[in-house]
């Protein structure tokens, strides 16, 4: 039975272990990979204080100083799930149907149930469980129209201490009476939201309009408002993730020069701005991207699941104008909680592109990167002094196949691609949050 304590938010603490950690773009840098293989995390107060080796830093511990050591683990930063649907959880599988008929079938079904926050309640305690047994430390999340469905979340994310941002989803068309705000109502509550929400304790809210088919021009400017009334938040939506979807934009929006262009005309494009997916983006539109400062989330398993498409990471990730780019797991059109499967997915995706994308990079999508699309990479994505210290530690030999594919490799590249390759929850062996246990996955 995994073991989810409550936080003991402890003073100092020290973590031993391989250490692997991103600390910069391998996209662009071969030096950004660093690792110690037997290395020491030191923490205090929920932030680490010193990483190195072992031997230069094991002095520096108080004699009675509590060390967690992992001789078989690898330790690196907590996974960034960039683009996630807590309100979709229940509906993870659901058969047949590609993106506007899904949403109609099964998603807007199932998120009218979240205006009952007893419901919302236990459906974020599922999710955050399976954040930690993923290791997961931080996401960003649509929650549902209702501000009780933001409420659940951010009480059980203050509940766990993990920092986590998320927002009430802006929709006053083209769904279900009972789904639709107004452009009003959607402003007042979002701002009521912001003001209970946004900077208390680690959570972040993210303005959430949910795509442009579901709002009106006066939402989106309403949107635009918020942001700018509100500019540390975050704003969070799709875009171009299929092809029905892009051709129905255009006829809603015909004085628009493309989807993404929805979004700018508005004022909604900046830094901390996570666009969902962007499969089919034009050239132009990822150059706006890149100039707008706003991120991209490549969501690979939903983008299957649902046959939206293949994303080109490699065009995103182009030397002249790069794409901020972080991987999201997309749940409920995704199929996995595990960046570890997340990264799998990505690479099948990238091959067949003609990308061979490796496994440092792939760390990068689920760390760094992940902090950097949320613009919080001065906390968060790497294991660096300074910075908080949300970890997970990957089990090299967590089935029987995985240890004995892991007796093989010969360099630490090859281990990490074995991981993201053959690896999901089972290699989870602990979570670490603000430096305490938050979840062992051998009960510990
Ligand atoms: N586009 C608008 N809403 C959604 C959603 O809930 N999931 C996905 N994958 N795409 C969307
Ligand atoms: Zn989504």
């Amino acid at each position: 039975m995994p073991y989810y304590p409550t936080p003991a938010h402890s003073g100092t603490h020290a973590i031993r272990g391989h250490i692997v950690t991103l600390t910069g773009d391998p996209f662009f840098r071969s030096d950004a990979l660093v690792e110690h293989t037997d290395g020491l995390i030191v923490v205090e107060g929920g932030v680490v204080t010193a990483v190195g080796p072992y031997a230069d830093l094991a002095h520096t511990l108080a004699d009675d100083a509590h060390v967690d050591h992992y001789p078989d683990g690898i330790i690196t930063s907590g996974f960034i799930d960039t683009h996630v649907h807590y309100v979709q959880t229940g509906i993870i599988a659901a058969f047949g149907a590609q993106l506007i008929d899904w949403l109609n079938t099964y998603t807007f079904v199932a998120e009218q149930r979240f205006a009952d926050k007893t419901h919302a309640a236990a459906v974020a305690s599922v999710f955050f469980d399976q954040l930690l047994a993923n290791g997961t430390t931080t996401a960003l999340t649509f929650c549902a129209v209702y501000p009780e469905s933001v409420d659940a979340f951010f009480e059980e994310a203050s509940r766990r201490n993990m920092r986590m941002a998320g927002g009430k989803v802006l929709m006053d068309r083209n769904a279900p009476d009972h789904l639709l705000d107004t452009a009003q109502t959607g402003y007042d509550d979002s701002k009521a939201l912001i003001e209970k929400w946004h900077s208390v304790g680690r959570n972040h809210y993210a303005v959430t309009p949910r795509f442009a088919p579901t709002s009106t021009q006066g939402q989106l400017d309403a949107a635009a408002t918020l942001l700018a009334e509100h500019p540390t938040t975050l704003m969070h939506t799709h875009v171009s993730e299929n092809l029905g979807e892009i051709a129905w934009v255009r006829s809603l929006f015909p004085e628009a020069d493309g989807y993404l262009d929805v979004y700018d005309r508005a004022g909604l494009l900046r830094p901390g701005a996570v666009l969902a997916h962007g499969v089919h983006l034009t050239s132009h539109e990822r150059l706006r991207v890149h100039e707008t400062g706003s991120a991209i989330s490549h969501c690979p398993t939903s983008n299957l699941f649902l046959g939206s498409g293949l994303f080109h990471v490699h065009q995103a990730k182009n030397h002249t104008h790069p794409v901020k780019v972080g991987l999201g797991t997309d749940i409920g059109a995704g199929t996995s909680f595990s960046l570890l499967s997340t990264m799998n997915e990505a690479y099948k995706v990238a091959q067949l592109t003609q990308y061979p994308l490796d496994a440092v990079k792939m760390l990068y999508l689920a760390t760094l990167a992940g902090a950097e699309a949320l613009g919080l990479e001065d906390r968060l994505g790497s294991i660096e002094v300074g910075k908080e210290a949300d970890f997970v530690v990957l089990d090299t030999k967590a089935t029987p196949l995985l240890e004995y594919r892991s007796a093989q490799v010969t360099s630490l590249e090859e281990q990490l691609f074995v991981l993201a390759v053959m690896g999901d929850d089972r290699v989870i062996e602990t979570t670490y949050i603000a430096g305490d246990v938050a979840y062992s996955r051998d009960g510990h």
